[in-house]
Formats: C-alpha cells, structure tokens, sequence
C-alpha cells in the first residue's frame, strides 16, 4: 500500500478496553515501538465469564501504571505523543467508557488530537502491523472473536461489505461456553485448542449450514448441552476430549465452509484472519489449504491488543 507520510502525525499512543484486557500501546513511524497487555484472567475465571464492573474497574485501576510502562519501554515521555486512538465500539460499554475518559482526558491535556477506533476493523488490519506496505486490495477477512464472527470483503481502505456475520452466539463465545459446559479452564477456546486431537472429532453433530446462510453456533452450543445433560441423567462419563475435539472441528470447518463459498464468488488478492479466534491452531492450519494465498496474523495481536488500536489509527492517518 502507497504510505503518505503525515508529517504531524508519527507517533500514536493506542488505547484498548473494549473487554477485560487493558492494553496500551505506541506506533511510530508506522511500527509498533511499544505494547503492555495487563489482564486479571483470575478475577473472572471463577465466574466462568467476563464480569463487567470488575473488567471496568480493573481497566481504571491499572490504565495509569500501563501507560507508564509503556511510554518508559518506548523511551518516551508524554509529549512526544501526537494523537490519542482508543477502542470506542464495540464492547462492554463501562470498560469502553472508562478508556473513552482515559484517553480524552490525554488528549485534552496535551491538545492533541482524539482519534475513535472501531475494535473489529482494528482487529481485520491487525495482521498488517508493523508491515503495512503489504496490505493489498481486495481482500476477504474472517473476523473471530468472543463478540462477533464477521466475514468482510475490503475493496478499499476502511471500505468494505460485510457478507456474513453470526446471528446469534459469536464463534469464540460458543467455544468458551462449551468449555466451560465440558469443566474446563476459562477460556474454553484456548482450552479447547490445548486438548484439541484431531483423532478424536468423531462425535456425530449437527448438520453443517448451508453456506450462504449467516452464521450461527447457538445451535451447536445447544445440542452440547442436550448431549450432556443426557450423559448426566444416564449417570454416563462424559468424554470431554472426544466432545471438545469434535466440537471445535465443527466450528472450524463452518468457518472454512463459509470462506470458500466466498472465495468462489469474488476475486481476492488473499484471506487474513483476526480477532482472538484467529490464534486456534485448526483455524491457522486449515485456512492455509484454501484456494488463495492467507496473510496470517501474528498470534500476538490475535487476541485484544493496543497495538491494533495505534495501527489501525495510523492507517487512518496515512490515507487521509
Ligand atoms: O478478540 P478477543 O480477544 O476478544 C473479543 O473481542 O471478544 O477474542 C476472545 C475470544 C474468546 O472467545 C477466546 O476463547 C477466543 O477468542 N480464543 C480462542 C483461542 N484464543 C482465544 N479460540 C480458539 N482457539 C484459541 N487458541
Ligand atoms: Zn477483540
């Protein structure tokens, strides 16, 4: 992609809370120089999901020392800062607003410029960071995490159709939801990726979508539970690797089924993924068997990130 250079904008100070993770980060020159990602898994996993008003008072508590450490990573101080990028949707709309007083009350205070940042568009470009020059149009992106499952068609900067999204349950909500049914540690989808063996995704399930049809894992979800609760009733044991091996292929290759019918009906230069689903093994593997070249994410920035934030911020400020 053409960069131009704006002279008066180079270093961006990127802001993340859209969910539990309170993450900072600074881009200049177009890399990322500096990126702390604090998050207190323990104070939710308990719950088994993500508790809202603890997520948000954790983002006000540790946001001040995060951006300390990261201005003394980057051997910044706080002037040298020329914009302010922060998540203002979508997300748990406290942990929003708490980044939202941060990062305006930065920008105020400096009287630099204050820059809103889409969360799932900042994910779509994440795996252009730090290696912007390679992004080429068009190109379809998968976008997977707790909150969302979109498949986007980019023909332009910021410019994009969306050809499919879940009408229910998000894929990464559904896995963390069968993990949590099938006892294990919160995230179920990191859990189920850990257990994953591909041995043993025999289970019969529910029939794939039709692939034009939007997206949906609540059914899945439900017939886990059904599936269980049987099991339990029966006084059965309950094959956790068998299930959440079988399971997590399911999602997978509805993911995979969608993105082909796509690819058959658009030219695209390739595929990229984003979002936290992005960094399941099975997904990275099988995307790469499809018909077109894939710019995978580093799995770094998979998961929710700063660094995304200031990228996607920067970008903006390129093709302006
Ligand atoms: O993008 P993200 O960090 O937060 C949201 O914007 O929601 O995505 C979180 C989701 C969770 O559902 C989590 O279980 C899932 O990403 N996830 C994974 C893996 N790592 C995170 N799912 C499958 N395999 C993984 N390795
Ligand atoms: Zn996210």
């Amino acid at each position: 992609m053409n960069q131009k250079k704006n002279p008066l904008v180079k270093t961006i100070l990127g802001i993340e809370t859209s969910c539990d993770d309170t993450s900072i980060a600074i881009v200049s020159h177009h890399k990322v120089i500096a990126n702390r990602t604090f998050t207190k898994i323990s104070d939710h996993e308990i719950y088994g999901g993500i508790i809202p008003e603890i997520a948000s008072r954790n983002h006000a508590i540790h946001l001040n020392p995060t951006l300390n450490q990261v201005l003394n990573d980057a051997h910044m101080g706080i002037k040298d800062l020329d914009a302010i990028a922060y998540t203002a949707y979508p997300g748990l709309p406290g942990c929003l607003h708490t980044g939202k007083v941060f990062a305006k009350t930065l920008a105020t205070m400096l009287n630099k410029p204050l820059m809103k940042i889409d969360h799932m568009i900042a994910h779509a470009y994440s795996f252009a960071i730090d290696r912007q020059e390679i992004i080429k149009y068009p190109f379809i992106c998968l976008d997977a995490s707790g909150g969302h499952t979109i498949i986007y068609l980019f023909y332009g900067f910021n410019k994009y159709l969306i050809l499919n999204q879940s009408n229910d349950d998000a894929v990464g909500e559904c896995l963390d939801k069968v993990g949590r049914m099938l006892g294990l540690k919160y995230p179920g989808g990191i859990s189920l990726d850990q257990q994953f063996d591909p041995s043993r995704t025999n289970l019969p399930l529910i029939k794939h979508y039709e692939p034009s049809k939007n997206f949906s894992f609540s059914g899945i979800k439900t017939f886990v539970s059904n599936y269980i609760n049987q099991k339990q009733m029966k006084k059965q044991k309950i094959d956790v690797v068998q299930v959440g091996s079988s399971v997590l292929q399911w999602c997978i290759d509805e993911l995979i089924i969608k993105l082909n019918h796509y690819l058959s009906h658009y030219y695209v230069e390739y595929i990229v993924i984003g979002g936290g689903v992005a960094a399941n093994s099975l997904l990275r593997n099988s995307i790469k068997k499809l018909a077109k070249p894939v710019v995978l994410v580093e799995k770094k920035y998979t998961g929710d990130n700063a660094a995304m934030i200031a990228n996607l911020a920067d970008l903006i400020v390129s093709n302006h």
